[in-house]
């Protein structure tokens, strides 16, 4: 690729949280082979230890930073290791959150809530908190914020999450408009990729079932793919490609949202 092009990313650094599985771990593989130096975190130390060997394995230049993004200091932290082993910060993809069980509104609990906000939301607004100072220092920065379809249809069961991602696109807007003339552009992305949520093949009949069927009048008619399908649209939002690009939400579904 031509090094001048506005799509590389070639020598950047960015952190993904999540990264140890699904859509986050697409994201790291994608961006870092086109030679963005990747932070990735989560919770668990050995997942996280087997995503940065998968990550050395395709000599991707790496740091991996356990922790819990509800956290508010733990993100700070990793902005602090980023910058710290790589001297540079270019972008955040704000990529981690913790689920509950589909739950009818009626049966939500208090603790529901305070997980899916904690993780959501708030830890989005602590990461790009931690970030800021570093972007406008560079008069460049770019955060990728992430949300989900079901905070638009207002899926059944989904209360939490779904508000909490509608938060996060509300977030999202704030501070592209506070953050704008520092150089910072702030997008969300809004994915399908669910495969590798399902439990073992044949485990569960009607979740399969149930998968299956949503890709049924849809489309392209097919799951997104976090690295090949995903990935790319966030790496797009990273790069110089996006410059005039901020404030908004892209659905990365496959057009899934237009048969809702
Ligand atoms: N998959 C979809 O189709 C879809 C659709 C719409 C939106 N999204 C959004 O896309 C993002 C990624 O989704 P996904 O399906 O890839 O999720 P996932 O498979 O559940 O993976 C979540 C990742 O985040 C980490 N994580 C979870 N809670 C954390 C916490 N409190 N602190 C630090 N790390 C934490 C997990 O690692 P540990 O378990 O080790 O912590 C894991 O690496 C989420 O924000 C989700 O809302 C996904």
């Amino acid at each position: 690729m031509d090094s001048t092009a506005p799509t590389d990313l070639d020598g950047h650094v960015v952190v993904v949280t999540g990264a140890t599985r699904g859509i986050g771990r697409g994201i790291a593989h994608h961006i870092g082979k086109l030679g963005t130096r990747v932070v990735v975190t989560g919770r668990k130390q050995d997942r996280l230890d087997a995503a940065a060997a998968e990550l050395a394995d395709l000599g991707i230049a790496h740091l991996a930073f356990q922790g819990d993004v509800a956290d508010v200091a733990t993100n700070g932290r990793i902005v602090a290791a980023a910058v710290g082993e790589f001297g540079r910060l270019d972008g955040i993809v704000a990529n981690a959150q913790s689920f509950r069980p589909v739950t009818p509104l009626e049966d939500v609990t208090e603790s529901d809530m305070d997980l899916l906000l904690n993780t959501g939301p708030k830890a989005t607004l602590w990461l790009m908190q931690a970030a800021l100072p570093h972007f406008t220092a560079a008069k460049r920065g770019r955060i990728v914020t992430m949300g989900t379809a079901m905070g638009l249809t207002g899926a059944p069961g989904y209360g939490p999450y779904a508000a909490s991602n509608e938060a996060i696109r509300s977030l999202t807007r704030t501070a592209a408009r506070e953050w704008g003339r520092n150089g910072v552009t702030v997008n969300c992305v809004l994915p399908a990729s669910g495969q590798h949520r399902l439990p073992p093949a044949g485990s569960d009949p009607d979740r399969e079932a149930a998968f299956a069927a949503m890709y049924e009048d849809h489309p392209l008619g097919r799951d997104g793919d976090a690295e090949h399908d995903i990935a790319p649209v966030v790496a797009f939002l990273l790069s110089d490609a996006s410059q005039y690009v901020t404030g908004q939400s892209l659905m990365a579904d496959g057009g899934g949202l237009m048969r809702a």
